[in-house]
């Protein structure tokens, strides 16, 4: 099966490359904006033209949430109208489709339990509005599976966890907010289930009937926690005297608003799929064992 990854060059896909020497039987075309801007059509057409792909994941996005307020044209043109393209794509050459999405696509408002993916989304910032419109395109798809994940971070990229690690390096004091609840993901563990789906996809075919789930599923680590509390571990796990202080968001005024309570409950794609979820907690601890921070 040949697999083509977008936005390969992101903390999700390059843990997708990492992993991608375990799995000898597929063959993976990894592709950024560099070689395949999803958002022009006339050169994703022609990628789709000359190379057989049997299966997309699309890693490609827009994902900077303050900067989507003021750039939502440019947000809209990748996470809706490239996906878009992608998806006609998929229709076209009959490849199935794996798409991620957030936890910002939920308003963050429904405090008693965690979200399920049947629940209202109702996105309350421009980023999230942008990937809620993605989402919608790709469900029309017949085979499509989105997985909606939150607070990504990986040893790749900016991220949360890499600018906690170096600010702590540098400083005797941080503020970090804790009224804002979710849980922590770490994209090797992610790019792990979406080889797990996939090779499920693939192995379906040897048998008579096909049972695979196409569908959206919500997917984290396990456990909850606040932005404070993520930072707190960051700062324990590496043995820095910086004090973690918590703050409310009226009190770090950033451009998008964000969620209160994204918090999601991932039972089904742990029944579906057979999936074990690790405690972010020690997900974050390998993830420290493979950084380097540099400073
Ligand atoms: N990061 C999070 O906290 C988070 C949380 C929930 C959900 N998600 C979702 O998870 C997925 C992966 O996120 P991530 O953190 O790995 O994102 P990322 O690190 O920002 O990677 C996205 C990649 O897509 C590339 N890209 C941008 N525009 C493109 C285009 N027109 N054509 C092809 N590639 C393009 C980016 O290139 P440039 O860097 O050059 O722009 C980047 O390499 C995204 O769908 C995101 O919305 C992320």
């Amino acid at each position: 099966m040949k697999i083509l990854i977008t936005g390969a060059n992101g903390q999700l896909g390059r843990e997708i490359r990492k992993i991608s020497t375990n799995y000898k039987n597929f063959k993976f075309i990894f592709t950024d904006i560099n070689n395949l801007d999803i958002t022009c059509k006339k050169s994703v057409s022609f990628f789709f033209d000359n190379n057989i792909i049997d299966f997309i994941i699309n890693c490609a996005a827009y994902t900077n949430v303050d900067g989507a307020e003021s750039n939502f044209e440019l947000a809209s043109k990748i996470n809706i109208s490239g996906v878009k393209i992608l998806a006609d794509m998929s229709e076209k050459y009959k490849c199935p489709i794996i798409h991620l999405s957030t936890d910002y696509v939920y308003d963050g408002k429904i405090n008693a339990r965690p979200y399920v993916e049947t629940d209202i989304t109702k996105p309350i910032s421009a980023y999230g509005k942008t990937k809620l419109g993605g989402e919608k395109i790709i469900k029309n798809i017949e085979k499509h599976i989105i997985i909606r994940t939150s607070w990504l971070y990986s040893s790749y990229g900016k991220n949360f966890f890499k600018t906690i690690m170096k600010l702590a390096a540098k400083k005797n004091m941080i503020n970090v907010i804790f009224d804002q609840i979710g849980t922590p993901t770490y994209a090797r563990d992610l790019a792990n289930v979406i080889m797990k789906i996939t090779t499920k996809y693939s192995d379906s075919f040897k048998t008579e009937k096909s049972d695979f789930k196409f569908g959206t599923y919500n997917y984290s680590n396990e456990g909850v926690c606040s932005w404070y509390d993520f930072a707190y571990e960051i700062v324990r796990k590496a043995n820095l005297k910086c004090q973690i202080n918590p703050i409310e968001t009226k009190d770090y005024k950033l451009p998008a608003e964000r969620p209160h309570f994204s918090v999601m409950n991932k039972s089904k794609i742990k029944k579906i799929f057979n999936i074990e979820i690790k405690h972010w907690r020690k997900s974050m601890e390998k993830c420290f064992d493979e950084t380097e921070i540099i400073t």
